[in-house]
């Protein structure tokens, strides 16, 4: 393999000239305590860190770029932190979705007009890691994901208690009224007891393994809890073995190819993971020029098992996930469903990686003859409801729900229907429809985890705890129940969504993958001719530039100028 010289680093174009800007910028790393024999000729690592005092999931972060620093230093690299926008999941509002293509501008414009060689990327709460993933795929520096790694099991009374998941649980029951006030705040505050991120199958875990499978990590680095002290270690190795990749010239779209993406979405489909992987893996591909549909997810998921005894779909959390041998153990024993000669940022191939990866325990990293869903744990519809597309993960659901006929309860907001949701009068029975518009990515806007619509007291208090639900948001990947989500065309654009009303009958028939709304096309195109398009929610700002250039759900997205690998300029030193 040619290695790079230290001339041919990009960094060289800051530090290695003679000329005014040379002096200007030798100067100024003087100025911050350094030495040329420190930095010269050798590889400028930024270390993008998604570290805030409002994000809980990357408590450890500062602690974290430290120990990266050290292996970056011991393999001959010159370190730089840059910080960037945290996408803190519990806080920041509307969404963190609406943000997400925020960072991925900001990492990719980092890299491009800061002196970087490589990276390492510092994230894990939920759209952190697609957003790192995507600003690094456009810049295609070396560049390694560091995943911030699962918080400590919840405790509460001696129970495990896992995140979100048991949130939704245990809010259903206290509406039901089967739960005291004190045994709410005693669940309030033994649920999340350490830094890391959520520690169910939700969104980070499934992002931060479907990055490991891409190739985009070191292998084992997405299940090692965040407390565990080998977590700090594989930090100080990710270190290390950057600088090696950018001597290597190693780069994410080196890397990247459709069959790499197949790895990611098996390893997804084998976890029980988020549906929030489609609209995040969609948008990555696209970055780095791969055509991935949502119909690729579909014929892969009826060939995946669904192996990970992991909440919400299964018993267990990423704790137990990793001491049972973790996501190297559950790739380990699929290799006939993935495509192990893909590259990985070792500079090995996957199969390479996986080498004597063990299931310690068959109970929580289940064989294959005891799969807690043989195949099809996540399903594509299609229908007139839902003509790009809707997504429903099957497992997560009650299964007489997956093939249903019943009437629309419709609600034309988030507003609407926290008002009249649990309205004694609302005509909801178990066999209704409940219908939510305007969530998708411009109608709420920033397509928000609204997905898991609330089921009315009333049903609850009748011991309902499913019923089919519809719309064009996401959903957590903690969340569970029959929730079809991503509905596309969204509402808001005018999609087939906008259109339901009321006592509608809606048929939702999982096996056929299809989503129907019983009304004729006739009756459907005088209620299109009758639709008023909202207005927009922005005049200025983030806001404006989101609405204009943000791709529907199918799409993954993103923003419209962002896509594909179109090159950009390096910037001019003058
Ligand atoms: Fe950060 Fe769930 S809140 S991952």
């Amino acid at each position: 393999m040619s290695r790079k010289r230290p001339e041919d680093l990009r960094s060289f174009r800051w530090y290695g000239k003679a000329d005014m800007r040379g002096i200007g910028h030798r100067s100024r790393t003087a100025q911050m305590g350094y030495a040329r024999s420190d930095y010269l000729g050798k590889p400028v690592i930024a270390i993008v860190n998604t570290w805030s005092d409002i994000n809980p999931c990357h408590a450890h972060f500062r602690q974290r770029a430290e120990e990266v620093k050290r292996g970056v230093w011991q393999a001959g690299g010159f370190p730089v932190e840059m910080p960037a926008i945290t996408l803190s999941e519990p806080f920041q509002k509307p969404t963190t979705m609406l943000y997400r293509n925020l960072l991925a501008m900001e990492t990719e414009e980092l890299l491009r007009s800061y002196p970087a060689d490589g990276a390492v990327l510092m994230g894990g709460c939920d759209k952190t890691t697609p957003a790192l993933m995507m600003g690094a795929i456009s810049m295609n520096l070396p560049a390694i994901f560091l995943p911030a790694g699962p918080m400590l099991r919840g405790d509460w009374r001696g129970q495990f208690l896992g995140s979100g998941s048991d949130t939704w649980k245990y809010w259903a029951e206290k509406r039901a009224g089967k739960l005291t006030d004190q045994a709410w705040e005693e669940i309030e505050n033994g649920i999340a007891r350490s830094y890391g991120h959520c520690m169910t199958m939700g969104t980070a875990s499934t992002m931060t393994s479907a990055t490991e499978a891409l190739g985009l990590s070191l292998s084992g680095a997405a299940s090692i809890p965040a407390a565990d002290s080998r977590h700090a270690r594989m930090a100080t190795a990710t270190g290390r073995r950057i600088v090696d990749m950018v001597w290597e010239d190693l780069k994410p779209r080196d890397i990247l190819t459709p069959a790499s993406f197949d790895n990611a979405i098996t390893a997804v489909l084998a976890l029980g993971g988020s549906t929030n992987a489609l609209v995040h893996l969609i948008a990555q591909a696209r970055r780095a020029g791969i055509a991935l549909t949502l119909d690729r997810f579909d014929e892969l998921s009826r060939r995946t098992p669904l192996l990970a005894n992991v909440r919400p779909a299964g018993k267990y959390l990423m704790e137990d996930f990793y001491y049972a041998g973790g996501l190297r153990g559950l790739l380990a024993s699929i290799p006939d469903l993935l495509s192990l000669g893909e590259r990985t940022v070792s500079g090995a191939t996957l199969g390479e990686d996986l080498a004597g990866a063990e299931i310690y325990n068959a109970d929580v990293i289940l064989p294959r003859e005891r799969a807690l869903v043989t195949s099809g744990s996540l399903a594509v519809l299609r229908g007139n409801l839902a003509p790009d597309g809707a997504v429903i993960k099957p497992a997560a659901a009650e299964s007489q729900l997956l093939r249903h006929r019943g009437p629309a309860i419709v609600f034309e907001n988030y507003d609407d229907m926290a008002a009249r949701i649990d309205d004694p009068d609302l005509p909801a029975t178990k066999d209704s429809v409940i219908v939510l518009k305007s969530a998708g990515p411009l109608g709420a806007p920033g397509m928000p985890e609204w997905g898991q619509l609330p089921i009315p007291k009333k049903l609850l208090e009748q011991g309902v705890r499913d019923m089919l639900r519809i719309s064009d948001a996401r959903m957590s990947g903690t969340s569970y129940g029959a929730c079809v989500l991503h509905v596309a065309p969204e509402s808001y654009v005018g999609g087939p969504l906008a259109l339901v009303r009321d006592g509608d009958i809606i048929a939702l028939d999982v096996d056929a993958r299809s989503l129907t709304l019983e009304i004729d096309d006739a009756e459907l195109a005088r209620r299109k001719a009758a639709w008023v398009r909202p207005r927009p929610h922005f005049e200025r700002g983030f806001g404006a530039l989101y609405q204009a250039h943000i791709t529907q759900a199918n799409e993954g997205c993103d923003f419209d100028f962002l896509e594909g690998t179109a090159p950009t300029a390096e910037p001019e030193i003058h």
